[in-house]
């Protein structure tokens, strides 16, 4: 079948065919990560629709969207060996009228962690999948672990507002050597990717551990052996539903997420532990 491109709602109406439809939603730059989502999607659903979309309102004021990087040709490509039926692929100016006013707020769980250093980020997020709901309307839809903090936000969205979509969590993907797989990957030197590689190896060592006291110590110990080249913003130990820092005495999964720039990109990652 040959592959679809719809830029909007009357593209989408035409497109669909009978059965069910999962969404996978993507800003693009695809690589191995979202290739595993898509997978996942493709085994679950009729059909697979996969948007592309660098949304504008997730960015904050000093953030990279203007050089994030954008590769449709590529992208398409990939969305063909995968099989993707549609590739929905709006204009900004057709996802946000100059009239707008409403959005979705993340609330207090949009502001912790990944959300104290980006502010509004997670309504950006939360707004433009939404919308995406609205406009493809999935049965299904497929995010990564690796953004562990959007997926719980968008499992919280499905839950407070009532949508009748199944969420699916995805692993993540990562190189050999342990660095999780991002769209931002590419704009690390081949010296800022060694560095990087702390993020892994810290949460790694962390999850060895057995108590939250000494799950923290232990990450944050090799985080702090990279040196200054590692910029930490968070190394924080969570609840998975809530990300809520999780107390001594906590009981069961927990995530331990982690955020630094190396250079001038921003990097995080995360990883599930049990604690017990
Ligand atoms: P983007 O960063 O393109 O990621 C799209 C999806 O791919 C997300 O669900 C993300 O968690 C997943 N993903 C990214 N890297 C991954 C990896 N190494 N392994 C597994 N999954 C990975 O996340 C977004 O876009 C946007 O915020 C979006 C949800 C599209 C809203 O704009």
């Amino acid at each position: 079948m040959e592959l679809i491109v719809a830029r909007g709602r009357e593209d989408l109406v035409k497109a669909r065919r009978g059965g069910t439809v999962a969404l996978v939603p993507t800003m693009g730059a695809l690589h191995e990560g979202h290739r595993s989502l898509i997978r996942q999607a493709r085994v679950r659903a009729d059909q697979v629709v996969v948007s592309i979309f660098v949304n504008p309102l997730q960015f904050g004021p000093n953030e990279d969207f203007s050089r994030y990087p954008r590769t449709f040709d590529a992208d398409l490509e990939v969305c063909r060996e995968e099989e993707v039926d549609v590739v929905f692929h709006p204009a900004a100016e057709d996802m946000y009228g100059p009239d707008r006013q409403v959005s979705v707020s993340a609330g207090e769980m949009g502001r912790v962690v990944e959300g104290a250093y980006r502010p509004g980020h997670f309504d950006g997020v939360l707004t433009v999948v939404l919308k995406l709901f609205n406009l493809v309307q999935p049965d299904l839809a497929v995010f990564g672990q690796k953004d562990a903090q959007q997926l719980a936000l968008i499992r919280r969205m499905v839950a407070d507002l009532d949508l009748p979509i199944e969420i699916l969590g995805a692993p993540t993907v990562r190189e050999p050597d342990g660095l999780a797989l991002s769209s931002r990957n590419r704009y690390l030197s081949a010296d800022d990717r060694r560095v990087a590689l702390a993020l892994s190896r810290a949460l790694r060592a962390g999850a060895a551990q057995l108590t939250p006291a000494e799950i923290r110590e232990t990450a944050r110990a090799v985080l702090d052996e990279a040196g200054p080249e590692l910029d930490v913003d968070y190394l924080a130990l969570v609840d998975p539903a809530t990300f809520a820092e999780v107390s001594d005495d906590y009981e069961g999964l927990a995530v331990l997420a982690v955020a630094a720039k190396v250079g001038t990109t921003r990097l995080i990652d995360n990883v599930t532990v049990t604690l017990n």
